[in-house]
């Protein structure tokens, strides 16, 4: 229903709403946008003060223009929703669409992404202004695709939201009693006779019931997608054909997708799922190639939360604002970083912004054009080579990625363990984790799905998965990973996991379940030490470094669990390190390993080779070296392999059989083939 025509999406943000007292850059951005080959934007994001100037008064004439103009050079509009930020009248006149912080404090008009997701009147106005642009726009040929508001985020904390929370627990709980159990509530005499005695998590009061915290972070995610929910009902109801999409964040040094609010239950209800990446590419604290795996894994997350392709909403041409050092991206750079998304599952790839503002803050902000409003520039002519490019690789479009291996990514137990005060504020580095466990398999060619908790129903599609530090586990969760052990897969779970039930209660006793059942094994400290500290695993015969956490364990009396390493000091020196257990010992099958400590990246490398190969995963019949990528995607008649050099180097591969790339449109042979720094393939296998 969304690829029409079979094209990945080339363009971007466009605000021509700002450009509207300049006739002939308007005229000039048409040309422009046929000399890139762009053939889609997203329009009117930030537009609302444009469409309503004052209240119940609509000017749609610039937009009819707008989108007749793009129709007319063959291009399709994101028309937006202008939620994420809202004309001066609407907040003078009703102060109660401000939004509330968490110190209970009002906020002023201004900005953006700052209105109450309660407030009955912000939700009427945003029904108004969204239907009026449905009914106007819905037999548009431009009209391609929805985006609603523009990176939701935040959180509001005034009366109205206070009495929806409130609500919102009272049905969750039913007792007040049931919610102090969960909220392990006689610790500090901090027991609630009534609903109404709970507010909001704050410094300014209570902020120290792990239950009640992670439950906020759970409303907000219910309230944002209670406002999408209103925000798009009648969308529906007058374009039921025209999918829904909504830009997702990510935060590129913590390796984590935003953490406002989930993004596992949104996805659901969204038609693409689209994101807005950002690497800060060139920066001095880290190498291209291990960037390179962040963006990887984010994609990898972002595409796996609906199982299919998804759009790159926004990426800078250059460079961003917002970093501390904004460096401009490098000869060659636009190029891989656009085939690094396509690699993972992206069918467009979209800019922040099409034309550079000439004031206010976003505007030294990378576009495609800049204040010199002329072709003539290197970053136009990257952009140029990338629609060519997108052109000839139309035929990848709505292609799949066939993922063996998956690795579990859970926001919940994410906000659970950062909120948990213990173990190392510094080193807990939970999504940092979960992405050097990506990475080992990322080195070793192999697609990977980055899933979460509810995609654990059915795991059969995969040979195996693995559980990073998931600190937060629920009982459903470990059945069904332990089914999936049952039918034959290997699990790989580590320190640091399954240590509390979805309140954040720790389990008693022996710990959760899944430890005896299907790892066979008892948790009896963690060991958390200082940044220079080291212990050692020793492995096949190698030893490693362990650092940060070291959980000594005891197996159980279960005849099925094999001790295959131990630590190497301490005083848990020859104690159990890294532990397997098989459903199926006779055949070694439904392997459950457990690895009790964090390791550098050089033992997952070598474990989770070892898995591959004993699991007889694909990887794609390309050999090559360290800081070269190869990502396979499967389309009807052909398979697609991406290969990206994220090196300054130039490196040389070896091909096992003759293939055409369809970016040069070059057939290479077999055999070695020697790839320029940042150059890139598209290898394509009929
Ligand atoms: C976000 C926003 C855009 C713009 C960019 C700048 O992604 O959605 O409106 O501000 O950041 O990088
Ligand atoms: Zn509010």
């Amino acid at each position: 229903m969304v690829h029409r025509n079979n094209t990945l999406l080339h363009g971007g943000d466009y605000n021509p709403d700002q450009w509207l007292a300049y006739p002939e850059i308007l005229s000039d951005d048409l040309k422009y946008m046929k000399q890139t080959r762009a053939n889609a934007f997203s329009v009117g994001i930030f537009a609302w003060a444009a469409l309503e100037p004052r209240e119940g008064e609509f000017t749609f004439g610039w937009l009819d223009k707008i989108l007749d103009d793009i129709y007319g050079i063959g291009g399709r509009v994101i028309l937006a929703t202008p939620s994420g930020a809202r004309p001066a009248w609407l907040s003078q006149k009703y102060p109660e669409v401000n939004r509330t912080d968490h110190r209970r404090q009002k906020m002023l008009h201004g900005g953006r992404h700052n209105h109450c997701f309660s407030s009955p009147v912000y939700r009427e106005k945003v029904g108004i202004i969204n239907r009026k642009l449905a009914e106007r726009y819905k037999d548009h040929p431009a009209l391609f695709m929805w985006h609603i508001s523009n990176e939701y985020s935040g959180e509001c904390h005034c009366l109205l939201c206070q009495d929806n929370f409130r609500r919102w627990l009272r049905e969750k709980y039913g007792t007040i009693d049931a919610l102090n159990a969960a909220y392990w509530a006689a610790f500090w005499s901090h027991t609630f006779n009534d609903f109404d005695q709970l507010e909001s998590p704050t410094d300014i009061g209570e902020g120290w019931i792990h239950g009640l915290n992670l439950d906020w972070k759970r409303f907000v995610t219910h309230q944002t997608l209670d406002f999408y929910r209103h925000e798009i009902k009648d969308i529906r109801v007058i374009t039921p054909d025209v999918p829904v999409t909504n830009n997702f964040m990510a935060d590129f040094p913590n390796v984590a997708p935003f953490t406002g609010f989930d993004y596992a239950p949104f996805a659901r209800e969204i038609d693409v799922v689209s994101w807005d990446a950002y690497p800060p590419w060139h920066n001095d604290y880290e190498s291209t190639a291990h960037l390179a795996s962040k963006l990887a894994f984010l994609n990898d997350y972002f595409r796996a939360l609906k199982d299919a392709p998804f759009y790159i909403l926004e990426s800078t041409p250059s460079m961003v604002n917002w970093q501390p050092v904004n460096r401009a991206k490098r000869p060659g750079m636009h190029k891989l970083s656009t085939v690094a998304c396509l690699a993972h599952g992206a069918d467009a790839i979209m800019y922040f912004q099409w034309r550079k503002s000439r004031g206010s803050t976003e505007k030294l902000h990378g576009a495609v054009i800049d204040h010199d409003n002329s072709p003539d520039n290197r970053v136009f002519c990257d952009v140029a080579e990338v629609g060519q490019m997108l052109e000839n690789l139309s035929e990848i479009a709505d292609s799949r990625t066939h993922a063996q291996v998956a690795v579990l990514f859970d926001t919940e137990s994410h906000w659970a363990l950062d909120n948990a005060e213990g173990f190392s504020r510094q080193s807990k580095k939970y999504s940092q984790t979960v992405h050097t466990h990506h990475k080992a398999f990322w080195q070793a060619n192999v697609p990977v799905d980055v899933i979460t908790p509810d995609k654990c129903a059915d795991l059969t599609r995969y040979k195996i998965v693995v559980v990073p530090m998931l600190y937060l586990m629920r009982e459903k969760t470990m059945r069904q990973l332990q089914t999936f052990t049952q039918n034959g897969g290997t699990l790989v779970m580590t320190y640091i996991s399954a240590l509390a039930d979805e309140n954040d209660l720790m389990y008693l006793d022996e710990g959760a379940p899944i430890l005896r059942d299907t790892f066979g094994i008892r948790i009896t400290e963690t060991d958390t030490l200082y940044p220079s500290q080291r212990n050692g695993v020793c492995y096949n015969g190698k030893e490693y470094e362990a650092l940060d956490y070291c959980a000594i364990i005891q197996p159980t009396n279960d005849a099925n669990v094999e001790i295959l390493s131990t630590y190497t000091s301490d005083f848990y020196a020859n104690s159990p390190a890294i532990t397997v257990r098989y459903t199926d010992a006779a055949n070694k099958k439904g392997a459950a390993y457990f690895i009790a400590a964090r390791t550098g990246e050089d033992f997952l490398q070598d474990f989770y080779n070892q898995l591959i190969k004993e699991n007889q995963i694909t990887q794609p019949s390309i050999q090559t070296p360290p800081g070269v990528s190869v990502q396979t995607r499967h389309g009807n008649n052909a398979t697609y392999h991406f290969v990206m050099n994220y090196t300054e180097e130039a490196q040389i591969i070896t091909l096992a059989n003759k293939m055409p790339d369809l970016i040069s449109g070059i057939e290479l042979n077999e055999g070695e083939i020697k790839l320029q720094p940042y150059d890139v393939m598209v290898l394509s296998n009929r």
